[in-house]
């Protein structure tokens, strides 16, 4: 299992298990490669954060984007391998694997052509961001090309889609087509706004949520990662149950 109870004393002092998370599928934790850490040392300061809150696996998600973060398997692994380096001479122990946050354009069409998707679990699972300005074009066909080789889609932060909100049919939608989600922590505590809170509930009640993500991109992003965990709203999904433990 990959979540655990730990005691928290509440606001009215009575004890409360709080669930916990110990897999985090989405942050940008390595050095330089987009617009996560851009250092080595914050990257360190990341890790820490990370071990520090009960975390045990990180599956970290670099950017992949035609025209503003051109990463490509080498770009990873080589920070990959600068950062597992710097831990081992840190003394950090943490499990951390690779995949990337793909986002939903040519650069994805032509990678999954060519047998080049980082995918991530025993599921193949493929973390793909939309657009934040407009719908995704194309969702249905995009998910099949992916099917047909074996992958799972998973919509990075659907509640930040924010042109959706009010219409959960389009996310039914999604859901209907296989599309799996993954829902920033955060979202809870409001760090993108109202509109993206109201929709990561509305994704709670309903069910919706596979996965949850820190999305980190900087220290203080992970140092109040346990803040928004704690929330009911959050804790509600982690009771329900999310596959971040099944990796
Ligand atoms: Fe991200």
């Amino acid at each position: 299992m990959g979540l655990f109870s730990r005691k928290k004393r509440n606001t009215i002092g009575f004890d409360l298990p709080i669930m916990r998370l110990q897999t985090d599928i989405h942050s940008h934790i390595l050095p330089g490669i987009d617009d996560g850490a851009q250092s080595i040392e914050e990257s360190l300061m990341m890790v820490e954060s990370f071990i520090e809150q009960g975390y045990t696996k990180i599956i970290t998600s670099p950017h992949i984007h035609s025209t503003r973060y051109q990463n490509t398997k080498n770009s990873i692994q080589e920070a990959y391998g600068q950062l597992q380096s710097a831990m081992i001479q840190r003394n950090l122990n943490l499990n951390i694997e690779y995949t990337a946050e793909y986002h939903f354009d040519q650069e994805l069409l032509a990678l999954i052509k060519k047998n080049e998707i980082i995918s991530f679990g025993k599921d193949n699972y493929v973390l793909i961001e939309f657009s934040f300005l407009m719908p995704p074009v194309g969702v249905d066909r995009v998910f099949n090309m992916l099917a047909e080789k074996g992958y799972q889609p998973v919509v990075a932060h659907p509640e930040r889609y924010e042109y959706w909100y009010g219409n959960m049919e389009l996310f039914e939608k999604l859901r209907d087509i296989g599309y799996l989600f993954q829902s920033n922590i955060h979202a809870a505590a409001g760090f993108y706004g109202g509109v993206s809170q109201r929709i990561f509930t509305m994704l709670a009640k309903y069910g919706w949520i596979d996965f949850l993500g820190s999305d980190a991109h900087d220290t203080p992003s992970v140092d109040i990662l346990e803040q928004s965990i704690s929330l009911p709203i959050v804790q509600t999904v982690l009771q329900k149950g999310v596959r971040n433990h099944l990796l």
